[in-house]
């Protein structure tokens, strides 16, 4: 094995100290045994016979350091084998391990976000290895909010561009008439991409929780009431009642105030789109178990229960036509969900069926 090499590797350096170990014990036994184990033994040897005579002292002498010699290479053998048995334990337990690491770290940072090492037992390496199964698994749920966000927003640009375009070729054609409705039209289409451009901000730091939660702790009932007056002047306008449900002990909860506020407005915003005049729109909150649970409920269009779900998507509008002449992006669900999930809770909606109103809720944890 070449020098650099053993000077790299984490066995040939553990394997290294354990020789230096070895041969520094060994020359110190070796060093001691000859230098001051004769002595020793020629004083017991004459404390015991009295005078011997030179030959057998002699025969004594070189059976003594036979002995020392035999055990001294036995020791040695023996310590080997001992480091060389630790040194692959080392290998097996530690270096292989920290290698499939290294190896699945470079698959992510090229790129290939699936990349997993396999985990066993407790110890610190198994800690190691599900912390970087973590991130990985992290790095890959984003990649693929990113590709999705990035896709999504791509077929929300289409349209209004789409139309932007149709209309300059029929001003340069002179088949569209240049105009207050022609400007209008279009200025609603370029606002409309700059709506977009705020919202796609707004959606991918949301769901990138990159959200910093000023928590405080407040009365669920206390933040419906605040939501509903801001919205009254509106509901009053279009001839929707709103009302607040008086709550028997209305549960208190850790929340961002502003954040929870803006899911309520928008939860509050859509149930007035969606319910004609002289309808009812009812806000409650109770406690349900470790939870708080708020309600926002209409008599309006409903939903079919396909769209329960969907409505949760980024852009996802069913009536398409409707909400571009208000400018609705279909982005408000999306942010009250991410929302709500950075609070810890859950969002769906509930409808009997199309016709028959909706009630979208909102599951936040209670405080302690
Ligand atoms: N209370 C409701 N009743 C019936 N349909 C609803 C209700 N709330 C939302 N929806 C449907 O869900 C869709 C998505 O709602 P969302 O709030 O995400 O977008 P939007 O209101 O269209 O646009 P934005 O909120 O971005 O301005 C709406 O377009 C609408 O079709
Ligand atoms: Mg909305």
């Amino acid at each position: 094995m070449r020098l650099a090499l053993l000077r790299r590797t984490l066995t040939a350096k553990l394997l290294a100290g354990q020789l230096a170990v070895i041969v520094a014990g060994s020359a110190t036994l070796a060093l001691v045994a000859f230098a001051v184990g004769p002595g020793i033994f020629h004083r017991h040897v004459r404390n015991a016979l009295g005078y011997v005579p030179p030959d057998v002292l002699r025969h004594l002498d070189s059976a003594f350091a036979d002995a020392l010699v035999l055990s001294l290479a036995l020791g040695i053998a023996a310590a080997t084998a001992t480091a060389a048995a630790v040194g692959w334990l080392v290998w097996t337990r530690l270096v292989r391990p920290l290698r499939r690491l290294a190896v699945a770290a470079r698959r992510i940072s090229r790129g290939d976000y699936g990349s997993r090492v396999t985990v066993a037992g407790s110890d610190e390496l198994a800690v190691l290895g599900r912390a970087f199964n973590e991130m990985a698994a992290s790095l890959d749920s984003a990649e693929e909010r990113r590709r999705r966000l990035l896709s999504d927003v791509a077929h929300e640009l289409r349209t209004p561009l789409a139309t932007i375009d149709a209309y300059l070729e029929g001003l340069a054609d002179g088949v569209v008439e240049p105009g207050p409705a022609t400007w209008k039209l279009l200025r609603s289409e370029t606002g409309r991409l700059g709506r977009l451009t705020e919202d796609v901000a707004k959606v991918s730091r949301a769901e990138e929780r990159q959200l910093d939660l000023r928590l405080q702790r407040v009365q669920a009932r206390a933040l419906l009431e605040t939501a509903a007056q801001a919205a009254a002047p509106a509901f009053a306008a279009k001839g929707v009642r709103l009302e607040v449900v008086p709550a028997s002990g209305s549960p208190e909860i850790d929340v961002d105030v502003d954040r929870l506020g803006e899911v309520l407005a928008n939860l509050l915003e859509n149930a007035l789109l969606h319910t004609p005049s002289g309808g009812v729109v009812t806000l409650a909150a109770r406690r349900d178990g470790d939870d708080a649970l708020l309600s926002v409920a209409d008599t309006g269009v409903g939903l079919a229960a396909e769209d329960l779900e969907r409505v949760f998507e980024r852009f996802y509008r069913i009536d398409r036509a409707r909400s571009r002449d208000r400018g609705g992006s279909g982005i408000g669900l999306a942010i009250a969900r991410a929302l709500v999930e950075a609070h810890g809770g859950e969002i769906w909606a509930e409808s009997p069926g199309v016709g028959h109103g909706a009630r979208f809720l909102c599951r936040i944890p209670a405080a302690p």
